[in-house]
């Protein structure tokens, strides 16, 4: 026998604004404290309505696990559809089970750990480089580092030589594109049909088409995407074709660039609220040099410390939609198949019960301790787990400690979500802030 989920009362939840939170972010449009005072009214699973629309909300530990640990009983195919209708029905968000696991196979080479490290020079450099052109001017963190890491992944994962202009198209269509991800199907179609974002969108395609084409007709390049081109797999596995290739060196070029941006915006505005931690964080990362890095973060505990709080506290997707592939049984309740569930992956990142003071930024408290792995969502988990997670992890340490070690910086702006092009109208909403770098 299923226990009958709980309806919560929409009104309850509360609308985030300016004021009403403890924390920067909001979740859904909405307060965590919100969903938190739902979760231990309701507890792990209830019924409500989210932004007018019909939602069943999970969360917590039990509900992190079983969702994890099960990923075949959900369809991320129905879930993440816009990935589908925007990109391709080859893109590896939205596949299922068998198709979703050939391609994590396939792209597992140029997404381990190893793989990553054996490009930190040529990373580091480049990020060094694009930090070394915006000081002395206050300038708009947000995209100027999503450039920076879609430019670092050009001299690492996919080596090619590409145009100034082109890097900003790819910077402008990922932030089109990602910041209405999650919209009303009818606002999201407003937004993707604009024509300024359907020009640069298309030409971004077209552009990594031409990529995999030359590499195709034979071009070989000492890189990332050379790699799984011309991996050995089993007679059991099909090769990934050249329409494939496409939307998988979007994820070795442009995918994350995003998320990393806004936790690096958010991390470096609360260092400039914690100057005494700041201090220490400083001293610790010294004069910075990336080679240390390639033993792992052990010569640098603060920067780790720094980089899983700021983790903790701005996670970049907090809640993602999830539907059941078949009726199930989640945790007791029954789900019917095809239902519209909202999964709040990040929700004990705020649970005073696991993180003390969870609304502080609070570094110290991972010194030294350990946290449940279903409490930190920053990156989802099971088989659809974050992709570049170890991107992101290379990628955020390098930025501090070229930042820190090379340049004193004043926030001028603190980040915030705003639209993306378009101030008055419903637009993709990004995050921006203001900083100025001055040399050391
Ligand atoms: C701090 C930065 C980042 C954060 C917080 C983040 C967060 C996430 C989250 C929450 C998911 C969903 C997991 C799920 O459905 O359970 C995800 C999936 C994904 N992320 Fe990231 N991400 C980041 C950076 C990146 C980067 C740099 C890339 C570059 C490739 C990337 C590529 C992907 C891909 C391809 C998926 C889908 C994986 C799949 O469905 O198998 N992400 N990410």
């Amino acid at each position: 026998m299923s226990i009958t989920i709980p309806y919560y009362a929409p009104n309850l939840l509360k609308k985030r604004t300016e004021s009403n939170s403890q924390v920067a972010i909001d979740f859904r449009g909405y307060t965590i404290e919100s969903f938190l005072n739902a979760h231990r009214e309701c507890g792990p699973i209830y019924r409500t309505k989210i932004n007018g629309l019909e939602e069943i909300i999970i969360g917590g530990l039990e509900a992190n696990d079983e969702a994890w640990r099960r990923p075949d009983q959900w369809s991320y195919s129905n879930a993440v559809k816009v990935f589908r209708e925007e990109l391709s029905d080859l893109h590896l968000t939205q596949l299922d089970r068998e198709p979703h696991r050939r391609k994590r196979r396939l792209l597992n080479k140029a997404f381990k750990t190893s793989s990553i490290m054996e490009n930190i020079p040529q990373i580091a450099e480049e990020i060094h480089r694009g930090l070394d052109e915006i000081v002395e001017t206050e300038i708009e963190l947000h995209e100027a580092l999503m450039e920076i890491y879609t430019r670092s992944q050009s001299v690492s994962s996919i080596k090619e030589k590409i145009p100034d202009q082109m890097f900003k198209k790819m910077v402008a269509f990922e932030e089109g594109f990602l910041g209405a991800l999650f919209f009303k199907d009818e606002e999201r179609a407003n937004i993707y049909s604009r024509s300024g974002y359907k020009e640069i969108k298309n030409e971004v395609i077209r552009y990594l088409h031409e990529i995999i084409i030359r590499r195709f007709e034979g071009r070989r390049v000492d890189d990332l995407l050379d790699t799984i081109i011309h991996q050995r797999t089993s007679n059991t596995i099909k090769p990934l074709s050249e329409e494939e290739l496409i939307y998988d060196a979007y994820l070795l070029l442009i995918a994350g660039t995003g998320n990393t941006a806004k936790t690096i915006c958010y991390c470096l505005n609360e260092l400039a609220n914690n100057p005494k931690w700041t201090a220490q964080l400083v001293k610790e990362i010294g004069d910075f040099k990336v080679d240390s890095l390639l033993r792992g973060m052990t010569n640098y505990p603060l920067l780790k410390a720094t980089i899983m709080e700021a983790e903790r506290l701005f996670p970049a997707a907090p809640i993602l939609p999830r539907v059941p592939a078949e009726d199930m049984d989640f945790i007791g309740y029954h789900l019917n198949k095809g239902s519209h569930c909202l999964h709040v992956l990040t929700l004990m990142h705020f649970d005073e019960s696991i993180y003390e003071d969870p609304f502080e930024f609070i570094p110290e408290r991972w010194i030294d301790h350990k946290y449940p792995k279903q409490a930190h969502g920053t990156f989802g988990g099971g088989s659809h787990i974050c992709l570049g997670m170890n991107v992101a992890r290379i990628q955020m340490p390098i930025t501090l400690g070229f930042l820190l070690s090379n340049y004193n910086f004043t926030v001028t702006k603190t980040p915030k979500k705003e639209n993306f092009k378009f101030p008055n109208e419903v637009d993709s909403s990004t995050v921006r802030m203001n900083v100025r770098l001055i040399r050391k």
